[in-house]
């Protein structure tokens, strides 16, 4: 870089402030962009944009729908993506987020030139998360899926700019060096809570770093380390379970929970009358390998189902269990371990796609734990169609079943506190109790209900609360605090840091 050129010593995003602060800025941008849309044009092939808008199509198209199981790529999104890997650019290939990225911005600069941005257009959060991109780019459908599709909808929806970075620093970090005051948020996957952000933010040495402030960490769970600043900077996708009174045994963190709202809302969601719906219980899971404990967190005996069913049957004669399972294992997997069967009891109407999936919910009288997945999605889709959630859970050595603040483990964290008839917390291997749960839920009726937490209007306000944060403020009262030797954070990681 030469030191001649005061120009050359700007970051770019410095160089296009001086020049949206010129009085003939809106005149030089026209051009800017013109040009940039004929050089563009002039190295696409046609088949290549059309390729692109139906990518984009085939996006917001499968994004409203609901596999109910971790991976189902469309076949729009399949044919479309081929079509994007014909155009002669071998970096197009598995890279569409950039395409996708490159396009909001070129939106962002036009806007930005006439003047008619939307209202929060000019705020951008950055996903620079793996998760993220496999949810909006290869129709992902996972907790974190849901997850990452619940932010984008709600930034979107209040005229955020969200932008793909998949997990790659050094592209990130190249997007935000255009637009550093642009960028309010940059979310990260990060491990090992501090270290692969660390070269990238500001610091003395790298003045046009991502300030810390800026960077969260994305973590599902509400559990977990925290990033080099505090607890604060991690966002999740559950609540913490535990009170701030309650501190103590497991402690409070502070995390900042963002989760979503649950889709469709509550008007929109089929609804199946109570009397309407066969004596039938629904088992969550995907994976015959969730019933194998060197696979899975096990609640139950492979033999309960059976039995179960045999007994319930004298009282409710036409009671069945229902469940969609496969085997996900690779071939050479199965054949080392053998066949890991559905135990039996459970009659599998594999496989089901989105619409299938809810209806199935909508037709069971309750949806039944049996361990893993955890803090899934799929308890809320259930409550919300009027189906009451089994959960199991482990007593810690010292704890007693009747303290939910003295489980080890529950299927699902945030439903510990929550009480029959929505969520029957049976503790696991209880025989006994799975059946009386079961047996009552049979017979219980229940309102459909969602979480006032997990409404549109909610997640809207946590994005606006977290978006719209003085995060600089909060960070330089921490490092104050923390040079005078007075740490308000929790968690070994937390570190100095350049604000
Ligand atoms: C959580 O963090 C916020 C922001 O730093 C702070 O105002 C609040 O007091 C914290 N709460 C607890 C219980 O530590
Ligand atoms: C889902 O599956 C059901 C039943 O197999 C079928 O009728 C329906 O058309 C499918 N829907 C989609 C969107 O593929």
């Amino acid at each position: 870089m030469s030191r001649t050129s005061p120009h050359l010593h700007l970051p770019p995003a410095a160089g296009l402030r001086r020049l949206l602060a010129h009085r003939f800025a809106p005149v030089y941008l026209a051009i800017v962009i013109l040009v940039t849309v004929l050089l563009v044009l002039g190295h696409q092939t046609e088949a290549g944009s059309t390729a692109l808008a139906s990518l984009h199509a085939a996006i917001s198209k499968t994004a409203s729908s609901y596999s109910g199981s971790s991976y189902a790529g469309s076949p729009e999104y399949a044919a479309a993506a081929a079509k994007i890997a014909a155009i002669p650019d071998p970096l197009a290939i598995h890279q569409n987020f950039k395409w996708y990225t490159d396009a909001k911005l070129r939106n962002l600069a036009a806007c930005m030139a006439k003047g008619d941005c939307p209202a929060n257009a000019a705020k951008v959060v950055i996903f620079n998360c793996w998760y993220c991109y496999r949810a909006i780019f290869e129709n992902y459908w996972g907790g974190e899926g849901v997850w990452c599709r619940g932010m984008k909808a709600s930034m979107e929806r209040q005229g955020y700019t969200v932008l793909y970075t998949n997990y790659d620093w050094e592209y990130a970090m190249h997007i935000y060096r255009q637009i550093p005051d642009l960028v309010v948020a940059l979310v990260s996957d990060d491990d090992k809570y501090n270290s692969p952000a660390k070269p990238y933010l500001r610091s003395e040495k790298n003045p046009d770093g991502l300030p810390a402030w800026k960077h969260f960490r994305f973590n599902y769970y509400a559990e977990g380390g925290g990033t080099r600043i505090g607890d604060h900077w991690v966002i999740t996708c559950e609540p913490e379970w535990i009170e701030p009174e309650h501190e103590g045994w497991p402690s409070f963190r502070n995390f900042s929970y963002i989760g979503y709202s649950l889709e469709p809302q509550l008007q929109d969601t089929r609804f199946i009358p109570f009397e309407e719906r066969p004596m039938r219980a629904y088992v969550l899971g995907k994976h015959q390998t969730f019933f194998y404990e060197d696979h899975a967190h096990v609640a139950w005996k492979r033999d309960t189902y059976k039995r179960a069913l045999d007994e319930i049957r004298k009282d409710i004669p036409d009671f069945e269990f229902v469940g969609a399972f496969f085997d996900e294992r690779g071939d050479d997997e199965k054949k080392k371990e053998g066949p890991l069967p559905l135990p039996e009891g459970i009659r599998n109407i594999y496989p089901l796609n989105a619409t299938a999936f809810d209806d199935a919910l909508s037709s069971a009288r309750m949806l039944v734990g049996i361990g893993w997945p955890t803090a899934s999605p799929s308890p809320y889709r259930a409550l919300a169609r009027g189906v009451p959630f089994l959960s199991p859970f482990k007593v810690r050595d010292d704890g007693i079943a009747e303290d939910p603040y003295r489980w080890s483990d529950s299927q699902h964290d945030s439903l510990r506190l929550v009480e029959p008839p929505l969520v029957y917390n049976v503790e696991e291997f209880d025989y006994n109790g799975f059946v009386s749960a079961i047996k009552t839920a049979m017979v219980t009726p229940i309102e459909p209900y969602v979480f006032p937490r997990m409404t549109r209007a909610a997640m809207d306000e946590r994005i606006r609360a977290w978006l719209e944060a003085d995060w600089e403020s909060e960070a330089k009262y921490i490092l104050a605090q923390r040079k005078a030797g007075h740490e308000t954070q929790k968690g070994d990681w937390v570190e100095m840091f350049d604000l």
